[in-house]
């Protein structure tokens, strides 16, 4: 099978990156037999100071006809002085593609506990999938001054809430077969026809699939005082976006985690869930592991390729395993040395 990907390596340590997650696909692709053909583009703050535009119109047409996107990272320090900001690109480039499902998995590997801020016993066998709106709510509601008073619109239709409930339960069927679905029911309006329409969902399509409901301020809680008992975690898109960085603390290092946002059509966005990192940016040290395990997630939900990406997977695991550290990980191996370690392990 071909395929073409859209590389958008970004900023900072994004092209670095990149740079790895591209060897491990690649390297993938000659153990499973798939073709992939990688086209890069310019984006974010690269693409500002190339046309003053962070999604210019050829990276827009590239991602489009691509079968899946993967994105380093975009922003930094250089961008924040006024004039277009590198984030503006990656909101565009959600919504041109109609993104509207953010898949982070947060997994404890073994070998890693001591790096967590929880205790041992309380980290074990974590294994959260976080399911996120992610073109509705509060940031894309209408945003309103008059002088000292401001206002965000917070609005939800039944169909962007069916739309990701369905995307949430049939992941849940995938794995141990449990959803939270997360809201603020007892007091906004939004989350009452949330939960209605959830229920709903399931009632008619998932019952097979067991369902609880929590509001947002007792799960930020149980998040870190039981974090192993979430299978998949389904909430809209304020709450989504504060959860899903306070459970990507739980297992150690930023650098680990992986994403994928998903549309209706088969051209998702896979990036690692940081930033461009210009602490350590252009000096080979970053972490790759976030970015090959969303090179994993876009063979598993843009290329069908899930045996490819359980292989990534295993290797990156293996690495761990076997003692494969960079710096945010107490370690001495550079970004390169690290997939280099992973693209051994996946034996191509
Ligand atoms: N999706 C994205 O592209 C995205 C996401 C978040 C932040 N940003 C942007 O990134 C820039 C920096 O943001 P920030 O500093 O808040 O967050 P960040 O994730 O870039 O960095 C936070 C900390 O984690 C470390 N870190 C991040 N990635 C790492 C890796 N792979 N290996 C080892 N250590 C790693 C950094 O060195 C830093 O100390 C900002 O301009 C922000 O807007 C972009």
């Amino acid at each position: 099978m071909s395929y073409r990907i859209a590389i958008l390596p970004g900023d900072g340590v994004g092209p670095e990156v990149t740079k790895a997650a591209v060897s491990v696909l690649s390297s993938a692709a000659r153990r499973f037999n798939l073709t992939l053909e990688f086209e890069e583009y310019e984006f974010g703050g690269a693409a500002i100071d190339q046309c003053n535009d962070p999604l210019p119109p050829e990276t827009l047409a590239g991602c489009q006809a691509a079968d899946a996107v993967f994105l380093g990272a975009v922003g930094g320090p250089k961008w924040d002085k006024g004039g277009p900001r590198p984030e503006a690109g990656l909101l565009g480039l959600r919504k041109e593609l109609g993104l509207f499902a953010n898949l982070r998995p947060v997994e404890l590997h073994p070998a890693l506990a001591d790096f967590s801020p929880l205790r041992p016993e309380r980290i074990k066998g974590v294994d959260i999938l976080i399911v996120r709106e992610l073109t509705g709510g509060l940031y894309f509601g209408e945003k309103k001054r008059d002088g000292d008073t401001a206002s965000d619109l917070c609005v939800y239709s039944k169909g962007e809430v069916t739309r990701v409930a369905r995307v949430a339960f049939n992941a849940a069927r995938l794995r141990r077969g449990h959803v939270t679905s997360i809201d603020k029911a007892n007091v906004l309006e939004t989350s009452r026809l949330w939960r209605e329409t959830v229920i709903e969902v399931h009632a008619n399509e998932f019952s097979d699939v067991e369902l609880r409901h929590e509001l947002v301020d007792s799960a930020a809680m149980k998040l870190i005082t039981s974090p192993g008992s979430y299978d998949v975690v389904l909430t809209e898109n304020l709450f989504g976006d504060i959860l899903s960085d306070e459970c990507s603390v739980l297992t150690g290092s930023i650098g680990l985690l992986g994403s994928a946002s998903l549309g209706a059509g088969a051209n998702g966005l896979f990036e690692p869930i940081h930033g461009s990192a210009p602490d350590i940016a252009g000096q080979n040290v970053a972490n790759p592991a976030g970015a090959i395990a969303s090179a994993a997630m876009l063979l598993r939900y843009a290329l069908k390729q899930d045996a490819a990406a359980k292989a990534i997977e295993q290797a990156i695991f293996a690495s761990l395993d076997g003692g494969a550290r960079t710096r945010d990980l107490g370690g001495e191996l550079s970004c390169t040395d690290m997939a280099e370690q992973i693209v051994r392990q996946l034996g191509s």
